[in-house]
């Protein structure tokens, strides 16, 4: 488990921060208005913060027995310290207080970090969408990729962490 963490729910006055991060980490970045309608619509959305410093955000939208996790991110100078494994294993955590029965995810294939991190923490492929997004070239298929939370065969998050 990474050793600083400090995860809360994030506020309408984190978003400077967080859209900050978001830009300098992801090739393919959310807009502001994008975290504001999480934030809105009630989505899960986390941030870790240490001595004043936004260091890493998660968010999950639930839906029924479901949540799909929507965007998670580390600041750069924070990454491979064990912070996304933390900040992922929390929101498993939490769809599982909530009684989720999995969940899901899409992420670009050519994104290895992030596949990766999933893998570690108990997801495995369950599908491809062809064309999912946009890149430079065109299009890139998105993996989709799941963790079953209640057959008690994932407890991978946690024995990683
Ligand atoms: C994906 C991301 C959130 C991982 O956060 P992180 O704090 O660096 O990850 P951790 O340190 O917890 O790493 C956990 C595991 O993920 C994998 N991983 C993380 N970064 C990796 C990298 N650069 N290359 C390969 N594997 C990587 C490893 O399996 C790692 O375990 P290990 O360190 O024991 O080998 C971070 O790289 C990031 O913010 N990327 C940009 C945003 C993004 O792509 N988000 C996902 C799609 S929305």
């Amino acid at each position: 488990m990474y050793a600083g963490v400090c995860v809360r729910e994030m506020q309408e006055r984190d978003l400077d921060a967080v859209l900050a991060i978001e830009q300098s980490v992801q090739a393919y970045p959310w807009t502001r208005g994008q975290f504001a309608d999480s934030l809105d619509a009630g989505y899960w959305c986390q941030v870790d913060e240490a001595d004043g410093e936004l260091r890493g955000y998660a968010i999950m939208m639930p839906a029924v027995d479901e949540a799909e996790l929507l965007t998670i991110g580390v600041a750069a100078t924070q990454q491979r310290k064990g912070l996304g494994r933390a900040m992922l294993g929390g929101m498993l955590e939490l769809a599982r207080a909530k009684n989720m029965r999995r969940v899901l995810l899409e992420v670009r294939p050519s994104n290895m970090a992030a596949v990766a991190l999933y893998r570690s923490a108990g997801f495995s492929e369950v599908g491809l969408r062809r064309g999912y997004y946009r890149d430079a070239s065109g299009s890139e298929d998105a993996l989709v990729m799941a963790c079953e939370l209640l057959d008690g065969t994932n407890g991978a998050g946690e024995a990683n962490g």
